[in-house]
């Protein structure tokens, strides 16, 4: 809480100071060496971050939204593709499916976790697509082109459930692409390999995003593919890298996606302290919980399956009368947000797909009455307590019957 009694949405500013010296230093080393693009701290940091995600390879590339793209190329959409998502994601999630040159189409969500719900996904490669009998592909009846992949977004922190999830991907031959931009360090317990699974080891490839904000930011824009698949790694490479297999030898078109050493550096010294930061951000999630349990009539709080170990980049719950409540909260000084506000199949920019309100309510109902509250690792009990009261009090619960309750 600031002196004035005000609680951002995020603060930025305290982690980098804390880690001001180990940083500078290495601009500083960056500047003495010229070291700028590619070498060895891409490099180590594409080993560690690797490791930390329990996958075994890991490309360093400019952001997240060249992660997913490259995934998706990597994997082997082609142009006239069809990959499957769902409608409440941000919007990069969906602008990598298109410059790839496939076509979006979505699936609903699961109301309690926001993320892709399975039986969705089972009814929609069930109902909504036919085999093509002479080729054998699988055929969207909306798109016309062949669905080939399907992204799940680890949306808030939170993983989708990815055992269905892989099992319809094998069935239907998709590529398995996880958004894992906002997922850093969540994990999933897999009942089929009755064991923890990590977000990113779990797809054909999996992004990230280091946009400053995220649960590991860089000091600029940054991302990462990582995978356990040789081939989809070697493609990716030469994707960030104009397409070149060595210098000046161009196997195909690439882009200029690459992770420089600056930004990889500083992604080394702050990986060192995502498990804690994790860990802080649960500790907020269960302070918040229990400082809102008395009003769960009025609030949905987030939900955590058994097979969920979120990582809370969002601390995201539900309110009926979501624009007043926001109001009182800006005049009380508390910052939040709305992830996100328009569902992409009723967003502009996908108004030529043709899909009309009420084609994926649960995602409709959630972008209406969505709440993201302040989160970050050093959010103090005391800015939280700020921030339930006025929580309480303007979902009328009264803070007072709370507390002495
Ligand atoms: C779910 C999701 N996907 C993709 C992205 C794109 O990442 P970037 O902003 O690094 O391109 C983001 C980042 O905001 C995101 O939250």
């Amino acid at each position: 809480m600031s002196a004035t009694g005000n609680v951002p949405f995020l603060d930025l500013v305290t982690p980098h100071l804390e880690l001001e010296a180990e940083l500078t230093s290495v601009f500083r080393n960056a500047v003495r060496t010229a070291g700028f693009i590619g070498g060895p701290v891409v490099e180590e940091f594409e080993r560690e971050f690797a490791e930390f995600c329990g996958a075994r390879l890991c490309v360093g590339v400019s952001s997240g939204t060249d992660a997913l793209r490259f995934a998706l190329m990597g994997a082997g959409v082609k142009p006239g593709d069809t990959v499957v998502t769902v409608p409440n994601t941000f919007i990069a999630t969906t602008e990598a499916i298109s410059q790839s040159g496939a076509t979006p189409d979505f699936v609903d969500i699961e109301e309690r976790t926001y993320t892709l719900d399975p039986e969705k996904l089972r009814s929609y490669l069930e109902t909504g697509c036919r085999r093509d009998s002479s080729t054998g592909r699988l055929i969207s009846n909306r798109t016309g082109g062949p669905v080939t992949a399907v992204i799940p977004v680890h949306l808030y922190g939170q993983m989708a459930d990815m055992d269905p999830i892989l099992d319809l991907a094998s069935r239907y031959h998709l590529a398995v692409i996880e958004d894992a931009c906002q997922a850093h360090g969540a994990e999933y317990f897999s009942s089929k390999e009755r064991r923890w699974r990590q977000a990113g080891s779990m797809g054909h490839a999996a992004a990230f995003s280091f946009y400053p904000g995220k649960n590991l930011g860089a000091l600029g824009e940054a991302g990462a593919v990582t995978t356990n698949d040789d081939g989809v790694a070697r493609q990716c490479r030469m994707l960030r890298e104009h397409g070149q297999s060595k210098k000046y030898y161009h196997d195909i078109e690439g882009y200029n996606g690459r992770l420089d050493a600056i930004q990889a550096g500083c992604l080394r010294v702050k990986l060192r302290h995502l498990t804690a930061w994790n860990e802080r951000r649960r500790q907020v999630a269960r302070i918040y919980d229990e400082l809102l349990a008395k009003a769960t009539g009025a609030i949905t709080l987030p939900h955590v399956p058994r097979w969920s170990r979120p990582v809370y980049h969002l601390y995201v719950l539900r309110v009926a009368d979501r624009e007043a409540v926001q109001k009182q909260l800006a005049e009380a000084g508390i910052g939040t947000g709305i992830h996100y506000p328009v569902p992409l199949h009723l967003s502009p920019a996908y108004a030529g797909l043709g899909f009309r309100a009420g084609d994926f309510p649960i995602a409709e109902q959630a972008a209406a009455t969505i709440l993201s509250l302040p989160m970050f690792p050093n959010l103090s009990p005391e800015s939280q307590g700020h921030v339930a009261a006025e929580m309480l009090r303007s979902t009328a619960i009264g803070v007072n019957a709370a507390l002495t309750a």
